[in-house]
């Protein structure tokens, strides 16, 4: 395969120049950090689920009219999207108690919210992601309050669909992290959609027996976070029932150095 050039490497992406001017290349690695990288670890497969599960619901966003950066899934992990403007604030939404909140509150994990909130950080690993108040955000110029308000009306959009769609799959949506960016078209810009949305960056709990379907099972050493990232994907539909054959091929593949 020809080298293609790298424009950016994450904690669990890389992005490479696209085909053509104004896209990229996302990449799904399988490493995972937690706590601003000082835990690492690997989840294995996870970077061919997310790849999927992040296509599966930035398409159904499509299609209710929530403009995203996604094109096309290309591969097992890539996926071509549009090259945005990261605005540098991470959105978090939550619809019960649990992580940070939890902790900095003292309200217990597990306890429903009697309003959505939304949280915005801001997105410097440096400074460990501090949380900030949409005052810091106009006073620093990250974003403009048109801006802010169109991804403050977004969020609440994704939310209550996303809220809707686990719903349907037996899943509480207890919280999640959006990233958005700004997409220029001459000297104009419009905010979209961007990053994935997988369980690395959700909490998503089984509706029977609170079991963590995401990433906290990887935070918190409580084992199993390929099993429950697969399960997500097969109840998403995305994986033919009890099979993770796409997933045993790729290890294949790898083990034969292809
Ligand atoms: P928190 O409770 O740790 O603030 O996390 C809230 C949600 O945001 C949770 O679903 C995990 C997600 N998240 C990220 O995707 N990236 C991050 O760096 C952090 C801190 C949280």
């Amino acid at each position: 395969m020809s080298r293609r050039r790298q424009i950016y490497e994450g904690k669990a992406k890389i992005l490479y120049e696209g085909p053509e001017p104004g896209t990229l290349i996302q990449y799904f690695k399988d490493d995972a950090t937690a706590f601003n990288a000082q835990k690492k670890g690997t989840i294995s497969g996870k970077g061919v689920l997310n790849n999927r599960i992040s296509e599966h619901i930035f398409t159904l966003l499509g299609n209710i009219g929530v403009p995203t950066h996604f094109i096309r899934r290309l591969n097992m992990r890539e996926q071509l999207i549009r090259q945005v403007e990261i605005v540098p604030i991470e959105v978090v939404v939550r619809n019960v108690a649990a992580g940070s909140i939890s902790k900095r509150l003292g309200i217990e994990e597990g306890t429903q919210l009697p309003r959505t909130i939304i949280e915005y950080y801001y997105k410097d690993d440096a400074l460990g992601d501090p949380m900030i108040a949409e005052e810091h955000i106009a006073c620093f110029g990250w974003a403009s309050q048109d801006e802010m308000n169109d991804i403050a009306d977004m969020a609440v959009r994704i939310n209550d669909f996303l809220s809707g769609l686990f719903a349907g799959i037996g899943i509480r949506l207890v919280d999640f992290k959006l990233e958005f960016g700004r997409l220029w078209e001459n000297d104009f810009s419009r905010i979209i959609l961007a990053d994935e949305i997988s369980p690395d960056g959700c909490r998503l709990w089984d509706m029977a027996t609170n079991e963590k379907l995401d990433k906290d099972r990887f935070r918190r050493d409580l084992g199993g976070e390929a099993e429950a990232y697969q399960d997500v994907a097969r109840r998403l539909g995305l994986l033919p029932e009890g099979e993770t054959a796409v997933l045993d091929l790729e290890t294949h593949r790898k083990k034969r150095g292809k």
